[in-house]
């Protein structure tokens, strides 16, 4: 199956990734050679999404084996379990770099048996598979989900859930671009995503190559055009959904939520099966990141407010459930986790 866009790919014995911090403006690839380089790009942002987070750990864990030159099992089995604790810290929100590293863990430990080539082939043949299947879950996200569009309908999404956040279909873009090859007409309200613009940079930039129609808008634009009956349906993706289904997901979410259940309108998360933490009770309990205080204080890459000026820059924030109409999953819409 091939992805709508390339986000990250096996080459060679290489990973490679698309460097998402120069997107737009330039279309690099960057090839990961080493678990350091892994870690890096995910704590910079440079492949990002809870599903892409996931794959690219996964491909972490697999260069981890397959770099180590050992023939003893358990040194190699314990050096890959180090590199597994390292790219464990790289980003806390995300659920989908805990399953997958989970999956990891678990293929070394039914591999380890078999000795160190053993090893280091089922790491990488499980780290195509989680990639694999997160392509497929979200080809069935996007079919399941265009059932809800209809001519006309004007979507409001937030930060990026497309195809760069996944193996390459999107969750919460995998609906309109599945909408779109249906042939329905539509338009998207793309919320620009402070502080730094997952929307205006990368949805803007799929839903164009898409040909979705598609308007920018800054954050804090939503709420009026919901008063102004703009805005048919919210759909957003989600970064750790909890138990009793409240959901993390790029700051910002939550007062859309809010902003949408007080208009009246219907308010969606699709995510994979892969992203809902079982362990989690209730969205307290959910890790939200903070970082940088640089992110807020500038503006692509410019000075924003003066030097110094003190910040607050969680980088998501906690929906809960009641808010939420139904979540758009592989398996079709449920209302709950
Ligand atoms: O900080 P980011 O860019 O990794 O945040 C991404 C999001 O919040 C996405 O909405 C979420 O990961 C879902 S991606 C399919």
């Amino acid at each position: 199956m091939k992805p709508f866009i390339r986000t990250l790919w096996w080459e060679n014995g290489s990973l490679y990734i698309i460097d998402q911090q120069k997107l737009p403006s330039r279309e690099i690839s960057l090839k990961l050679t080493s678990v350091r380089d892994v870690v890096n790009a995910i704590k910079a942002l440079k492949v990002r999404g809870a599903p892409a987070i996931g794959c690219a750990a996964a491909f972490g864990v697999a260069i981890s084996a397959l770099k180590s030159r050992t023939s003893d099992p358990c040194k190699l089995r314990d050096a890959v379990l180090k590199d597994i604790k390292m790219i464990a810290s790289s980003r806390p929100t995300a659920y989908n770099l805990f399953y997958s590293l989970g999956r990891m863990s678990n293929a070394l430990e039914e591999a380890l048996p078999g000795g160190t080539e053993k090893i280091r082939e089922k790491l990488l043949s499980e780290a195509l598979d989680i990639f694999r299947e997160d392509l497929d879950c979200c080809r069935r996200i996007g079919v399941n989900g265009a059932s809800l569009i209809r001519n006309g309908m004007n979507i409001l999404t937030h930060c990026n859930a497309g195809a760069l956040a996944t193996s390459g279909f999107g969750t919460a873009l995998a609906p309109l671009f599945a909408a779109k090859k249906k042939g329905l007409r539509f338009h998207v309200y793309v919320d620009e995503t402070r502080p730094v613009l997952q929307g205006a940079r990368l949805t803007a930039w799929e839903l164009g190559k898409a040909g979705i129609a598609h308007t920018l808008i800054c954050d804090n634009m939503s709420g009026s055009l919901m008063k102004q009956g703009k805005v048919d349906m919210v759909i957003t993706g989600a970064d750790r959904i909890a138990a009793n289904g409240d959901t993390a997901n790029k700051i910002g979410t939550y007062p859309l939520a809010v902003l949408a259940h007080y208009h009246g309108i219907p308010f969606y998360v699709a995510a994979p099966y892969s992203t809902f933490d079982p362990a989690i009770k209730s969205g307290k309990d959910i890790v939200i990141e903070e970082r940088d205080p640089e992110e807020v204080r500038k503006c692509s890459g410019k000075m924003a407010s003066p030097a110094g000026t003190r910040v607050y820059n969680p980088a998501f924030d906690i929906t809960p459930a009641k808010l939420i109409r139904s979540f758009i999953t592989e398996n079709g819409i449920i209302k709950k986790a």
